[in-house]
């Protein structure tokens, strides 16, 4: 009896997990609504990325599913990002006929030429992406690392011309722009410089396109709406007027049916080309589809979980975020000018402020050998630039958020993979002068204000500052950034065995403690919020600054409360002194005690969730969801997790709460939904139940397979409170793991009920602090 049944338990079990993870991928979660993502074909971190482009006013991404019209077909882009658009260079179009069948017959420039793709023929998944236009083209798209391939298919009776746009998605092109048409082949190279879209200093990027197919009939290049065929070079202005000229080359062919293959380079148009004939020699859309697609499967493939009982919505969402942690950032080992063409070069954080939270940390557990090459790639970037970044696009330094978060992602690669082919002492190198140097222009790297860091340990509100330059703002959250900083590299110096600079930097950690004003008060629409004690800008002399700790957050009801780079903006970075209280990660035994005790900040957190202070869709509202596991209360995390989830992460085009942030927003996705959510930096993963009944998930390094099965799963996600749980068949009750569990295939079995329970909540069930528990 007992073996029947654990037969038919076993079969049940066999039947309900996901085989074929492509198919809960849905790209275009995130298209719409300020999502801001890339839904195109892509492979895994790939330069290549081809989408339709549409003239939405939010087309950060390229393609927006909000009614826009496609503008062209581009293949390089960014996916999740603020900022203005990012790349989309270089961008076809097809015409099925010009009037009058002369070339001055098509309209050229990119705003009269915009038109409606029909609704129903969209389709995206990994590796392909495809829509039929109004006037009935079709064009379906795959990619290769380097190089994109673009079918288009013209109604019977075309006399098909597709153009070379020497565009971007900003507008951003400058001075110079090339382009050249073979008369015989139709082969176009060109290239042209353009802006970052959050950075600074500028980048050129080449190109290489064949077409195939049909017979050219004829081409040549075109200027603003005029064209010709006696031409085939062309150097462009940036023209006048704030606006780039339109102009690039045309191609008119005999037949209905051509594909294009296009391949892109930061190095020069010929190296575009040879990538383009090594990746996709034959022109073959199948056979590119499919291998992107088996791409795909290897990297999706180590997380496998249960679908029972559970909506397909919840495993859409689920591996939908996961693939958005691999679209960004790219991968531009080889086709860069600035580190050499085997070294490891990744590119377009947007920023690591946002990554480090939980996007580079899951990756650090699904695909490893991609963290430590990303990781390989940010020390090529310090080994060139002087300095690590926080931001950074497209060749170029973008604009560092806050602290120099880029310690973090070291510190949480040191702890958790710390036997990987990374060189740790240039690792060390570089966070340590992160925290002791002062960059001329701390806008783009580095941190500014070291001397008032050191002397007074703190950043002060108009601080003096000359020795480097940046927008002087932000002095609470850079404070508790730097904080957090340079406990990072007081985790790597321990761990290098440098107790004398582990020590000094613990102690530089504490920092965030100078600007707590214990007897500040907040109120809300003129009443007392009943808590007291409060971040607070101090200035040199000590004495204290004022700014209202619900100045910037979510339900701040000014609009001229500002809190980004502006000049003008306040002491905390895209956030309140509410939201910012919770950020010391590494110290949350001190920071409970400091606010009152457990229960008070326990109530704290509630507020600031409660009055909807903080706001999902922004990346420091992330562990806050979590943060009562450290005062015990591990049942509060799960629920506020099924608050948020899907609430505001539902799988539907407008379904993300903001910007992906490259695929940060997906990330937490994954995280959340799994139940085990890290803090950053350290070697700790909080303790949920999973949304689903059991969760695998097989270490790239080990090859071992980390199990969480729940026992009494209940997919209406009444149950979400652990009664008990073992590890590797022991009682367990500590209500965090740490990476080991991933690494060495662990198994957490978590027996689930309907009403909190004691399970880790005792003091020695809290997961580490700097202070110990009072
Ligand atoms: C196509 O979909 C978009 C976005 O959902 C919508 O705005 C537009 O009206 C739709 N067009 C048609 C013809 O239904
Ligand atoms: C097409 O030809 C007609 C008749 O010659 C002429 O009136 C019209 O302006 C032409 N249109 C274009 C765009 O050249
Ligand atoms: C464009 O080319 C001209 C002529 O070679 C050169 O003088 C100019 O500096 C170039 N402009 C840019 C922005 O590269
Ligand atoms: C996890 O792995 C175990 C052992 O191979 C297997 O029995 C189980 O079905 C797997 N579960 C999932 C969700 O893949
Ligand atoms: C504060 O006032 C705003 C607008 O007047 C209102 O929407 C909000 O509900 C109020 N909040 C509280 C907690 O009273
Ligand atoms: C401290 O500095 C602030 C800002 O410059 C100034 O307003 C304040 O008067 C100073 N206080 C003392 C006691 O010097
Ligand atoms: C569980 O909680 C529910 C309400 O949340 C309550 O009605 C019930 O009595 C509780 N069960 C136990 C065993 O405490």
């Amino acid at each position: 009896m007992a073996s029947i049944l654990g037969a038919v338990l076993f079969l049940s079990g066999a039947v309900a997990q996901v085989t074929d993870p492509l198919q809960y991928v849905d790209q275009l979660i995130g298209s719409n609504n300020g999502g801001n993502v890339f839904a195109g074909a892509t492979l895994p971190y790939g330069a290549a990325k081809a989408v339709a482009d549409t003239d939405s006013g939010s087309n950060q991404g390229g393609f927006v599913t909000d009614g826009s019209k496609v503008t062209g077909f581009s293949s390089m882009h960014d996916s999740g990002t603020g900022g203005n658009p990012s790349l989309g260079n270089f961008a076809l179009f097809p015409y099925a006929s010009c009037a009058n069948d002369t070339v001055d017959g098509c309209d050229f420039p990119k705003k009269d030429r915009a038109i409606n793709f029909i609704n129903d023929t969209l389709k995206a998944s990994p590796g392909y992406f495809s829509l039929t236009l109004e006037n009935n083209i079709n064009v379906e798209m795959t990619a290769a690392e380097h190089s994109s391939l673009f079918h288009f298919n013209f109604p019977q009776g075309s006399n098909p011309l597709i153009i070379m746009d020497l565009t971007d998605l900003s507008n951003s092109r400058q001075d110079n722009g090339t382009i050249s048409v073979d008369a015989d082949t139709g082969r176009m190279m060109g290239n042209a410089r353009f802006l970052p879209s959050f950075g600074q200093g500028d980048y050129v990027a080449y190109f290489c396109a064949d077409f195939q197919g049909a017979q050219i009939r004829d081409n040549g290049i075109f200027v603003n709406s005029r064209a010709s065929t006696d031409v085939k070079d062309i150097t462009l202005s940036r023209s006048i007027n704030g606006y780039p000229l339109p102009g690039g080359a045309f191609n008119r062919f005999q037949g209905n049916d051509i594909t294009a293959r296009v391949g892109v380079s930061f190095i020069s148009a010929e190296q575009a080309c040879q990538l383009a004939e090594n990746e996709i020699l034959s022109f073959d859309f199948d056979k590119t589809h499919s291998a992107a697609r088996d791409a795909w499967t290897k990297k999706l493939s180590p997380i496998s979980v249960s679908t029972q009982g559970v909506d397909k919505s919840m495993i859409t969402n689920f591996y939908s975020g996961i693939y958005r942690t691999m679209v960004n950032p790219q991968d531009y080992t080889g086709i860069n000018p600035i580190v050499g063409s085997d070294e490891p070069y990744f590119d377009s954080f947007y920023c690591i402020w946002d990554l480090f939270r939980s996007q580079l940390p899951f990756l650090t557990i699904i695909d490893t050998p991609a963290v430590v090459k990303i990781i390989q790639g940010l020390l090529n970037i310090y080994k060139t630039n002087g300095w690590l970044p926080d931001c950074h696009m497209s060749l170029c330094k973008g604009l560092t958020q806050g602290g120099s978060n880029a310690d973090n992602v070291m510190a949480d690669a040191f702890l958790k993979i710390g036997g990987s082919e990374i060189d740790w002492s240039l690792v060390y190198e570089a966070v340590v002068k992160d925290a002791e140097e002062e960059p001329y222009d701390w806008c783009c790297e580095g941190r500014g204000g070291l001397d008032s860091w050191k002397s007074l340990g703190y950043i002060p509100v108009q601080d003096f500052d000359y020795k480097g330059f940046g927008t002087m703002t932000r002095s609470i959250s850079r404070t508790l950034e730097y904080s957090y900083n340079d406990y990072c590299i007081s985790v790597i110096a321990n761990g290098q065995r440098n107790q004398g600079d582990a020590e000094k930097y613990r102690k530089r950690s504490e920092n965030w403690m100078n600007l707590y004003k214990s007897d500040q008060t907040s109120s809300l629409n003129g009443s007392n919020t009943g808590f007291t004690g409060f971040f607070q800008p101090r200035f040199m002399n000590e004495t204290w600054g004022f700014q209202d700790p619900l100045y910037c957050s979510n339900i701040d009801p000014n609009p001229n409360s500002v809190c980004s780079l502006q000049n003008t903006a306040g002491e905390t970075f895209e956030s309140s002194i509410w939201e910012y209280s919770f950020f010391v990660p590494h110290d949350q035994s001190k920071l409970t005690s400091t606010m009152g005790g457990p229960t008070t900040f326990i109530k704290r957190l509630d507020y600031l969730h409660d009055q909807k202070i903080t706001y999902i869709g922004n990346e420091p509202a992330f562990l806050t969801v979590f943060q009562y596991h450290y005062a015990g209360r591990p049942a509060l995390s799960a629920q506020r997790s099924h608050f948020y989830i899907p609430q505001f992460f539902s799988p539907t085009s407008g379904g993300l709460p903001g910007n992906d942030d490259s695929g940060a927003m997906g990330s937490f996705v994954a995280f959340a939904m799994i139940g085990l959510f890290p803090n950053p930096g350290q070697d700790v993963y909080l303790i949920t139940p999973p949304f689903f009944a059991s969760v695998n998930i097989t270490s790239p390094v080990t090859g071992k397979t980390a199990r969480i099965r729940t026992v009494g799963f209940d997919p209406t996600y009444r149950a979400i409170y652990i009664r008990h749980a073992t590890l590797d068949g022991e009682v367990y009750s500590k209500n965090w793991i740490d990476h080991s569990f991933f690494t060495e295939g662990k198994e957490l079995v978590l027996f689930l009920g309907a009403n909190e329970t004691v399970w880790g909540t005792r003091k020695e069930d809290l997961p580490p602090s700097l202070t110990p528990y009072e």
